[in-house]
């Protein structure tokens, strides 16, 4: 994903705000990721993929991402929101 690319699509807070606040707040634990504009608080789609970036920030990795591309990332949240299930089927994860 792009640096500006939303992780948090209900608040609109990107991966490089996310990265940011780990590296200036340095947060204990993944949840704290939440007091960055307000991240994870929504939906609830998203927290997750914060514990990935708060757990890659951790190790020490220096660009935290996650494995999607922005659009396969929205169509999984509409999943999300619309069924209550994380996991999308192939066919629908594929479909425009
Ligand atoms: S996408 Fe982050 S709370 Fe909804």
């Amino acid at each position: 994903m792009g640096p500006d690319e939303h992780i948090c699509l209900c608040f609109r807070v990107s991966r490089r705000k996310l990265v940011n606040y780990c590296r200036i707040e340095k947060p204990k634990v993944a949840s704290q990721l939440s007091q960055c504009h307000g991240a994870g608080t929504g939906c609830g789609w998203c927290v997750p993929f914060l514990k990935m970036i708060f757990e890659q920030w951790q190790k020490g990795e220096a660009d935290p991402d996650l494995p999607f591309s922005m659009d396969d990332y929205a169509r999984r949240r509409e999943w999300y929101k619309d069924k209550g299930e994380r996991t999308m089927p192939e066919e629908d994860r594929n479909a425009k």
